[in-house]
């Protein structure tokens, strides 16, 4: 038919590496284009979910558990066929390492079939009746609505799933915008979208959150509002809402998880974690280690080779043998990681590793600041890249009371082996954030765990089991004994 105003029109996406152009310049590369849509493209999105959703009466969430579990297996086999595409691109938009990205295919691979088995669980348990007081309950669980599903650009295939799936299979009708860096990877995958699920279930979107997103959610159309990314954006978002009433939120946000090193730390093993848990994929991680809090008694040493530690980690293309630091998908992100360094030095915090801060091309080397205070904006800020803030403690209250005070609260790394002092500061820790990390770096899986954080990281919890029920409302027919 007749093209829209919106179609027809495409927007670049570049790559995070830079290549050498002819005049020996480096230059972002070209990899490809998406469809450039406006509110009005986002507005037919909008109008394709509610139809095949028809107020709960349509054919995707009144259709059998068994075909729509159909549907999903299908899906997910031809989504194996784009392994290497999808990892290419992994690679090429976001410039996350070979084997990180492998991973991230093969993970969301497992998080489908997780997801399938756990909603057939589901369904069994649900044909199963309860009877309290006379009266019989056959309690069963349904969708919600109209999904619209928000992906962050660290992991653009894996968490963009993690809200789209279990959306998708509880019965409810989607809408999703892949986020701005790691959009391209979702190309090799229409097909079998389009192919294995009814017109109008997934709908994809393009563009920003304020011109394709916005206009959606000011519709009061959108029954739950499913985010990973920052809380400024899910804020922005629900403003937007006519009825917050009527709007479920599942959000994963922020986070500046803390590693805490105890005096009697095994230092070899906190040194290798807090590295992991600090630089993997540059510490663009929600739940990437964002401050480390170390004992007077062992802050030199610790300084001294975790500063090393830093300086010998390899930086290069992703698909380079054994590179751990990568270059950075955001262009503006070295700038303002240099600003976090330049502000923490003029307060008087150090660089104490050599390499700190260097500017390669695209890319700022990490940088271990020590010690850092409270007046830094590198304390208060999610940096989510290489930097690195330490302070060093001499009562466990220090640390603590920071946690209290914090605006986050996902988790946590304890580093210590006396077990009468480790065992009632778990205590005190899982009142503070929702998951506690013994000896070993901050992260989301397996994902059958729940994922979730008090305060602004997270409302509700994502894991495979959580999201079914995240996305879902639990209703029953009740019948009496007559
Ligand atoms: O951005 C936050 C991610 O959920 C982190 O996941 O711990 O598996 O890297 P991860």
């Amino acid at each position: 038919g007749e093209l829209k105003p919106w179609e027809g029109k495409m927007t670049e996406v570049y790559s995070s590496i830079h290549t050498v152009n002819t005049q020996g310049e480096y230059t972002p590369t070209l990899l490809g284009t998406v469809p450039h849509m406006t509110g009005e493209g986002a507005l037919d999105a909008l109008d394709a979910a509610c139809t095949a959703y028809n107020k709960g009466q349509g054919v995707w969430p009144t259709m059998k558990v068994a075909d729509r579990v159909a549907c999903m297996e299908k899906f997910v086999a031809q989504m194996k066929t784009q392994r290497d595409e999808v990892v290419k691109l992994l690679m090429w938009e976001i410039g996350k390492s070979l084997p990180d990205s492998q991973k991230e295919f093969d993970r969301t691979v497992d998080y489908i079939y997780d997801t399938i088995e756990d909603y057939k669980q589901l369904d069994r348990n649900s044909a199963k009746f309860q009877k309290h007081e006379g009266v019989h309950a056959h309690i069963r669980r349904g969708p919600l609505g109209v999904v619209l599903c928000l992906g962050p650009y660290n992991y653009p295939l894996n968490e963009t799933f993690a809200l789209l799936i279990p959306a998708l299979i509880m019965g409810n009708t989607a809408i999703f915008k892949p986020a701005k860096h790691g959009v391209l990877l979702i190309t090799p995958l229409l097909e079998a979208f389009r192919s294995s699920f009814p017109a109008g279930v997934v709908n994809i979107i393009y563009g920003r959150g304020r011109e394709v997103a916005a206009p959606i959610m000011k519709t009061g159309k959108v029954d739950v509002l499913a985010l990973i990314g920052n809380s400024k954006s899910a804020i922005a978002l629900q403003d937007q809402h006519p009825n917050k009433n009527r709007l479920r939120l599942v959000l994963g946000l922020e986070a500046k998880n803390p590693a805490i090193v105890l005096p009697d730390a095994d230092l070899d093993l906190a040194i290798d974690e807090c590295i992991t848990g600090t630089l993997s994929f540059n510490g663009q991680r929600c739940t990437a280690l964002k401050i480390l809090y170390v004992h007077d008694d062992i802050i030199s040493e610790f300084n001294r080779r975790f500063a090393e530690r830093v300086d010998t980690l390899k930086f290069g293309n992703p698909w380079d043998e054994g590179v751990k630091l990568t270059p950075l998908p955001e262009p503006d992100k070295p700038d303002y990681i240099q600003g976090l360094i330049d502000d923490a030095v003029d307060k008087g915090a150090k660089v104490i590793n050599e390499k700190g801060g260097q500017i390669t091309e695209n890319y700022i080397f990490p940088a271990v600041l020590y010690p850092v205070t409270k007046e830094m904006r590198v304390y208060e800020e999610e940096q989510f890249g290489p930097v690195i803030p330490i302070l060093s403690f001499k009562d466990i209250e220090e640390p603590l009371n920071d946690m209290a005070e914090s605006n986050y609260g996902q988790q946590v790394s304890l580093f210590g082996q006396d077990v009468q002092t480790i065992a009632p500061l778990i205590d005190t820790l899982v009142n503070l954030v929702c998951r506690v990390n013994l000896n070993s770096s901050c992260q989301r899986g397996p994902d059958v765990y729940p994922f979730t954080g008090r305060k602004d990281s997270a409302v509700s919890t994502l894991s495979v089991h959580d999201a079914l029920r995240s996305f879902s409302i639990r209703t029953f027919v009740a019948s009496k004994d007559n």
